[in-house]
């Protein structure tokens, strides 16, 4: 892998540090990542969830990394040692009228799977700066999904004592969220935590998913999954040998097949377009199920999106495996992402042809 520029004419020395969010549990996970992936990256400050790199060759001012496990990336500008609130903010004017940024993005670096840790010491510290950010009347937006390209300025929470301000040009659609994390309000009556998974993953992958999409899920009780498929308009099957909540399975556009993935008959799935999958197996099981399947005559998938559960963390060495055995199927378009609303696991997007997304980048 290698870093791509896509600005190569705006490259500058003063760009010598860049930071790295990741889930604070796989902090290890992604610094092995880096260390493979990106070697003329030296590692320099470090606490779960936030690592920072001094960079030992020229990189534009936006760039993109590859890597499952980093939710976000940018610019390292400064630690900040504020004695209030009120001084972070003035800082943060500062460092946004330099940068010309259009953006504040405030993140912690100890969020786990999603939004902020309820009543922990950064949520309240986050809290009380948001607070005072908006008692400025600037035109600077505050924690909102960026438009391609526009500038963020990162204001990390990193300890009781420190902050560290960084800076990014939103490239690809995870760049746009705050600290990597797309905002998603759950919705009331939200079935399981699968609601968000997905609906995270549909905005990732880019995958459309419109009024009379026909998708399957292996591993879809109690239907998390589906509950999102079918706001949008899909028409659903859902395969798992467990119940499925009454709503989903009364659903009009839900056929509930109940059995394993690799007894399902494939003449079933001949009219589906997107296969998911989230049973809580090994990978090598839920890739040989979906080989089973994608191999058959009768099937023709545009895509998939499996879920990937790694019971031991040594599992990630072999991502680059199971991306190839992927591809070998026919499907040449793999990326993959530690999802921020998933759990010990990575989400894998598949497609045959890479035009079948929403977007292009
Ligand atoms: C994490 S839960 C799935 C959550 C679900 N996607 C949702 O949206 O609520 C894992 C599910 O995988 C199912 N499962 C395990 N092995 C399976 C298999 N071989 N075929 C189909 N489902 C399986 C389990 O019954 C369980 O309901």
């Amino acid at each position: 892998m290698t870093i791509k520029s896509a600005e190569e004419e705006s490259v500058s020395n003063a760009r010598s540090f860049l930071f790295i969010g990741c889930n604070p549990r796989s902090q290890n996970l992604c610094k092995q990542e880096i260390e493979q992936a990106y070697p003329a990256l030296s590692p320099s400050f470090s606490r779960p969830g936030f690592l920072t790199y001094k960079v030992n060759q020229p990189l534009a001012d936006r760039f993109e990394l590859s890597l499952t496990f980093a939710r976000t990336f940018g610019w390292s500008l400064q630690q900040s040692q504020p004695e209030s609130a009120s001084q972070l903010v003035s800082e943060i004017e500062t460092a946004t009228a330099q940068l010309g940024a259009t953006h504040v993005h405030v993140w912690a670096r100890d969020w786990v799977d999603h939004s902020l840790e309820e009543g922990s010491e950064s949520e309240q510290a986050i809290e009380t700066l948001l607070v005072e950010l908006r008692k400025q009347k600037s035109k600077i937006k505050i924690n909102a999904v960026t438009r391609a390209d526009e500038r963020v300025l990162d204001v990390i929470w990193v300890d009781s004592e420190r902050w560290w301000l960084g800076w990014h040009i939103a490239g690809s659609i995870p760049q746009r969220w705050p600290g990597g994390v797309p905002p998603i309000q759950a919705p009331e009556s939200m079935i399981s935590r699968a609601y968000l998974k997905t609906r995270e993953a549909l905005l990732w992958s880019g995958i459309p998913i419109n009024k009379g999409t026909v998708c399957a899920e292996i591993g879809s009780a109690p239907g998390g999954s589906c509950q999102r498929l079918l706001e949008l308009g899909a028409k659903v099957i859902a395969i798992d040998p467990a119940d499925l909540a009454s709503t989903i399975s009364k659903h009009a556009d839900v056929t509930h097949l109940k059995m394993r993935g690799r007894d399902v008959p494939h003449r079933a799935l001949s009219q589906v377009t997107w296969l998911l999958a989230d049973s809580n197996v090994a990978p090598t099981h839920t890739l040989d199920t979906v080989e089973e399947l994608v191999s058959g005559k009768q099937t023709h998938f545009r895509g998939l999106l499996l879920t990937l559960k790694f019971t031991d963390p040594k599992m990630a060495r072999e991502i680059d495996v199971f991306i190839e055995r992927i591809k070998s199927w026919g499907f040449r378009f793999v990326k993959t992402r530690q999802l921020a609303y998933g759990r010990q696991e990575i989400c894998v997007m598949a497609l045959k042809q890479k035009s079948a997304r929403r977007f292009s980048s």
